[in-house]
């Protein structure tokens, strides 16, 4: 079977702090620490509501974490301006590489999915408005099985739904606790260092392989397969 690639979105595909010029006219010169804070406290939720088996989907978690940034920030955004920003989220901007990265990847013959904590119609949102929902074969959420990301039970659940073998599945993550869960999991992964001073988790779990753009995946992970 073909090489089967699972995308993370937020963060690898789709840029968390694209709302920043927003922000910018909401919090003036404190919209990168705030855009920071925001998703920092979503992950947070996400990781909390797992661990205490208190499921509500990702788009919750992404509304109380902002609820949460704007008292801590102590700004004035009133309800219709919180939910503007909520609307834009589901809007938010693709990195410069992911349409024609994702497309080489398509002719090398791997199998794309989007595998993601959003919910499927959360992720559809944010690929079609990039225009790339057509180049996966489908969309694997977190929701289908009430968790979230590292919890094993998500990447196994990566595993059954693609029907791929740990061996030749791998996560592709710009984020260092997903590429860690997916190791851990025993699938591949790739840590996509999307900006130079991201800093890995010394755990002493690596990803398989790092890089720094889509561009260079493709070549590098038959590599890594044609040496394993
Ligand atoms: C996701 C989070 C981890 O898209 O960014 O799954």
């Amino acid at each position: 079977m073909a090489v089967t690639l699972g995308f993370d979105i937020y963060g690898t595909l789709i840029d968390t702090h694209g709302l920043v010029p927003v922000l910018r006219d909401l919090v003036g010169d404190r919209a990168e620490a705030f855009s920071k804070a925001w998703r920092d406290k979503q992950l947070e939720y996400s990781f909390r509501r797992g661990l205490m088996e208190e499921y509500a989907d990702f788009g919750v978690c992404t509304r109380q974490a902002l609820q949460f940034t704007r008292a801590s920030f102590g700004t004035e955004l009133d309800e219709e301006q919180l939910q503007d920003l909520i609307g834009r989220y589901k809007r938010l901007p693709a990195f410069a590489d992911v349409r024609d990265g994702l497309t080489k990847l398509r002719e090398y013959g791997f199998r794309l999915y989007a595998f993601s904590n959003g919910t499927e119609a959360a992720v559809a949102s944010l690929l079609d408005t990039a225009k790339i929902h057509d180049l996966f074969v489908d969309i694997v959420s977190v929701d289908d099985v009430a968790s979230f990301k590292p919890d094993p039970a998500v990447y196994n659940h990566f595993l059954s739904r693609t029907g791929a073998a740990g061996t030749e599945a791998w996560l592709i993550s710009s984020n260092p606790f997903d590429v860690i869960g997916a190791v851990s999991a025993g699938m591949r992964a790739a840590w996509l260092q999307r900006s130079p001073d991201a800093v890995f988790d010394p755990w002493g779990i690596e990803p398989s392989i790092t890089v720094d753009n889509l561009y260079d995946l493709g070549e590098r992970i038959l590599q890594y397969q044609g040496s394993d």
